[in-house]
């Protein structure tokens, strides 16, 4: 058992905080120049930090260095992760739950960090992953009708399936096809449903009474992929452990799963979450595929990723270089240097640059053309896989299947 302190029913007021950072899982506002406050944010959802003791649990039972999202603190929060680690270390199967709304045909780089760590995690676990595509959410919470969503859908999975999650472990779904090939997932979603009040729901998400009855009634659908029935082709009727990482945002979902879960006869899913990935223009906002100025696209080209850079990403430096030179840069601020500790891996590297930036000895414009130059391959080569991925390969991913 966890000895953590659940909230399970928050109100919108308490996810507001009195801090004036708003987040959940369709707004994240933080009040201050270097984001959200993330401590303020684990005390507010009774989840637990991710501390020294579960990296070196980690590092123990895998062989393997923790991934430098969690050295770094963007994976930085938890629920029950030592369980799991328990189960790993008994020999008891568990599998990986992470989704995607497709609400733009063009994933971002923020988009990454979850599916990236996902990999990771499959690989050093060697475990199942199911992706869920949630082209209902989309429908129901944006401008799109089901087709257009589908179609959105469709072309993240194509970027996913690029990430390079292995075909033998991973299944991805739609919502709108899946729930038609296994009744299994309708009656899990109904179980689940039959838990939940409105008022449940309400002061979970904030939902209110002119909202549409599909808002109310999807969180049951992102719940039902934990429990692990939802997918007899891969677990037959077996009832295994799930370990969801997820940003942060999305933890109202499994707040409310993990107390109807035991209720259903089935083990509360796990937890890893993730911070936000900043805007271009600052850390009070995260990176939106719906605004263009303030993302980097996967189908970005190498100038359009350039100007990006260098014209909209906010910078923690001095105005001249003169005062530059003689203050330093602010790296608590600076979304170059944000960008790079998701995607540069060197430790050395980026605490070298710290603190030459922060000395003053390295500019803003020479920082920037580090973070280019660390991102183009990157987004080059994503493109060059993308590409080569065939119709068959994306079906093959979103047939239901045993998975080994
Ligand atoms: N609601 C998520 C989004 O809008 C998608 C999602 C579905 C998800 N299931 C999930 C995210 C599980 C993380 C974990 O992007």
């Amino acid at each position: 058992m966890s000895n953590e302190q659940e909230n399970v029913v928050n109100s919108p007021q308490v996810e507001n905080g009195e801090d004036g950072d708003f987040v959940d899982p369709w707004n994240v506002v933080g009040k201050s120049d270097s984001g959200v406050d993330y401590d303020k944010l684990i005390k507010r959802f009774g989840s637990s930090k991710i501390e020294d003791d579960l990296l070196d649990r980690f590092e123990k039972i895998t062989g393997k260095q923790p991934h430098h999202f969690l050295k770094r603190g963007i994976f930085f929060s938890h629920r029950d992760m030592h369980r799991i680690l328990n189960d790993v270390e008994a020999n008891k199967p568990f599998y990986l739950y992470t989704g995607r709304g497709p609400s733009s045909s063009s994933m971002h780089i923020g988009h990454l960090i979850p599916f990236i760590f996902c990999k990771w995690l499959q690989d050093v676990f060697d475990v199942p992953l199911v992706i869920q595509m949630t082209d209902d959410e989309k429908t129901l919470w944006k401008d799109l009708s089901v087709e257009e969503a589908m179609k959105l859908c469709y072309e993240n999975v194509k970027d996913i399936i690029a990430i390079g999650f292995d075909v033998n472990k991973t299944f991805i779904f739609s919502n709108f096809e899946y729930m038609g090939q296994a009744p299994e997932y309708y009656r899990n979603v109904i179980r689940i449903q039959k838990c939940v009040t409105f008022n449940q729901v309400k002061g979970i998400f904030g939902f209110g009474d002119s909202d549409i009855i599909g808002k109310i009634a999807f969180p049951a659908i992102q719940a039902a992929p934990c429990l692990s029935t939802t997918f007899p082709a891969i677990f037959g009727e077996k009832k295994i452990s799930c370990l969801i990482p997820c940003a942060i945002d999305q933890d109202p979902y499994f707040r409310m799963t993990r107390d109807v879960a035991p209720r259903l006869g089935f083990p509360k899913p796990a937890l890893i979450h993730s911070t936000f990935f900043p805007a271009l223009q600052g850390a009070k906002t995260k990176m939106s595929a719906s605004d263009p100025n303030s993302t980097i696209y996967l189908t970005d080209t190498p100038k359009q990723l350039k100007n990006k850079i260098n014209k909209h990403a906010f910078s923690g430096g001095q105005p001249s270089v003169e005062e530059h030179r003689k203050l330093g840069g602010n790296c608590e601020v600076d979304i170059s240097f944000k960008y790079l500790t998701f995607f540069l891996e060197d430790d050395a590297k980026i605490e070298q640059i710290r603190k030459d930036y922060s000395s003053g000895a390295l500019l803003t414009g020479e920082l920037k053309k580090i973070l280019i130059d660390t991102l183009t391959p990157i987004i080059q080569q994503h493109q060059e896989r993308r590409a080569k991925i065939t119709n068959e390969e994306l079906k093959l991913f979103m047939t239901p299947r045993k998975l080994f």
